[in-house]
């Protein structure tokens, strides 16, 4: 349908992008990414009016979004060379061909086009040798000058590599390491290269990715005093085989902060801030680190040591789903057996028959404190089993 849109604008067409890798390797992909020569704009509106779909337009960069009703997002963008004024700045746009249009794209495997037009529906342009570097899975940029400018490609690169079992080319390699030592991630915000490094920790083999980011010494540079080490790998290890169990439990873990609790454990405070302003942490993350930071040996020791219930709970109050996971990273496969024993049961514990104001009834009390401790008495109990249900008043009447 697209590349007959096309026709009628007399317009080229064409799918670009992930899209055409995904298609090539037999992956599913439903980012629908599609570049027209000319005049992208006019061509988004048609299609958008054709298939009733909701645009947005970003006329400065010649660019469009259709939302259809299914769901579907097709993104439109014009045919364009981009050229850089300094490096990493917004680059400035200029109409052109497709040919040009893939050249400023990062990798060659992500630099194929199909046409959608058609009279060639279905020609695959890859002009880069991309289809060879699919077969010997490679990723390797387009120019010398490509993670110059944009040096977030670094850790696309890492992404890439990682997800398809590839492995970066020597020459890419090579560029990647000069772009890291010549500082070049310093220029990036902050906020692309979070996203960017968010992005590898969602893929399945993160952990994989972590070590080739500190293989290109892309850990060190963005987060200062890091220092990847064969400790700092075997934490990590154990939080990646807590994380399916969290995730599942938890129903959302962030696994950013997961890790960075790991990665700052050591930090002061100043680093930290800094570490903190650059890459936009909560506040409430960094209050949490500084007090786990002199937790942790001890309440890995409490679950170690298989300790009531009870005790690790006084200790992990208000804890959140990535500082257990934290906890977990020192923890062998046993403890966080043990730990995760702990959760389930915290989770599945709950005062039946006694509360505050029953009591306060019960036994014509005034409301003090005294009775918030006694009900957290109730519930430790519950918690390490030694009372049911039913023993609750009875455990309360003693008190
Ligand atoms: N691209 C680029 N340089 C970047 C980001 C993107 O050249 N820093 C180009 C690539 O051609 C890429 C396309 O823009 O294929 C779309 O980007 P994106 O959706 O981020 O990547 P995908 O290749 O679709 O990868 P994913 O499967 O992760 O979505």
């Amino acid at each position: 349908l697209l590349g007959r849109f096309g026709d009628e604008l007399n317009l080229p067409v064409y799918i670009v992008g992930g899209f055409v890798r995904d298609l090539l390797m037999g992956n599913p992909n439903l980012d629908l990414d599609v570049v027209v020569e000319r005049d992208g704009l006019s061509f988004a509106e048609h299609a958008a009016k054709r298939l009733e779909a909701t645009l947005v337009k970003h006329e400065k960069f010649l660019t469009a979004s259709l939302f259809l009703k299914d769901g579907t997002r097709i993104d439109v963008a014009t045919a364009r060379t981009e050229y850089y004024e300094a490096p990493t700045e917004l680059p400035q746009v200029e109409v052109s061909t497709i040919k040009k249009d893939l050249y400023r794209r990062d990798f060659t495997i992500n630099a194929m086009a199909i046409k959608l037009n058609q009279k060639d529906f279905g020609l695959l342009l890859d002009f880069f040798g991309a289809k060879k570097d699919l077969e010997n899975k490679v990723v390797r940029c387009l120019h010398t000058l490509s993670f110059v400018e944009d040096p977030t490609r670094i850790l696309r690169a890492v992404r890439f590599e990682t997800r398809f079992s590839f492995r970066i080319e020597e020459r890419t390699s090579q560029l990647m390491l000069e772009a890291v030592r010549q500082g070049y991630l310093e220029k990036v915000s902050g906020q692309r290269l979070r996203q960017e490094f968010e992005k590898i920790l969602e893929e399945p083999k993160w952990l994989a990715a972590l070590k080739r980011l500190s293989d290109f010494e892309v850990i060190k540079r963005m987060f200062p005093g890091v220092f990847y080490t064969v400790t700092m790998e075997q934490k990590l290890r154990s939080l990646a085989d807590f994380l399916p169990w969290a995730e599942e439990f938890f129903g959302n873990v962030q696994r950013f902060y997961a890790v960075m609790f790991v990665f700052l454990e050591y930090h002061g405070d100043t680093a930290i801030e800094e570490i903190k302003a650059r890459y936009g942490l909560s506040s409430k993350f960094v209050d949490e680190l500084k007090l786990l930071k002199k937790m942790i040996v001890p309440l890995s020791k409490v679950i170690s040591n298989k300790l009531n219930f009870s005790d690790i709970y006084k200790m992990t109050k208000g804890i959140s789903p990535e500082g257990f996971c934290y906890i977990a990273a020192y923890l062998d496969p046993e403890s966080q057996e043990y730990l995760k024993q702990f959760l389930t049961k915290l989770r599945e514990t709950k005062l039946r028959y006694v509360d505050g104001r029953i009591i306060v009834q019960k036994f014509a009390l005034k409301p003090s404190r005294l009775i918030g401790e006694l009900l957290e008495e109730v519930y430790c109990a519950k918690l390490d089993g030694s009372i049911d249900d039913d023993q609750e008043m009875q455990f309360v009447e003693k008190k």
